[in-house]
C-alpha cells in the first residue's frame, strides 16, 4: 500500500508499474485525488475524487 504509486513498483510477474503512478498524476492535474481501501482476501476499493 505504501509503494503502489511509486513509478515502476509492481507485484505482478509481467507488470510495468506504470498504471497507478500515471493515474495519480492525471488526477492531480484535474485537482482530484485517489482514495484506496483494501482488505486482504476481501477486495480493494479505489475511488477517484474530483
Ligand atoms: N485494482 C487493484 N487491486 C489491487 N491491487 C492493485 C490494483 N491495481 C494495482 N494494484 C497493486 O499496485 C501495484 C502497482 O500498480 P500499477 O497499476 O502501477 O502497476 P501494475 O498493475 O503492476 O502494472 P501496469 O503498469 O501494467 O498497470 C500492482 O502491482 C498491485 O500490487
Ligand atoms: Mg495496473
Amino acid at each position: 500500500m505504501d509503494s503502489i504509486f511509486i513509478p515502476f513498483f509492481t507485484t505482478k510477474k509481467n507488470g510495468s508499474g506504470i498504471g497507478l503512478s500515471l493515474c495519480k498524476q492525471i488526477m492531480m492535474l484535474h485537482k482530484g485525488k485517489i482514495q484506496i481501501t483494501s482488505e486482504e482476501d476481501k477486495g480493494t476499493i479505489m475511488s477517484l475524487v474530483f
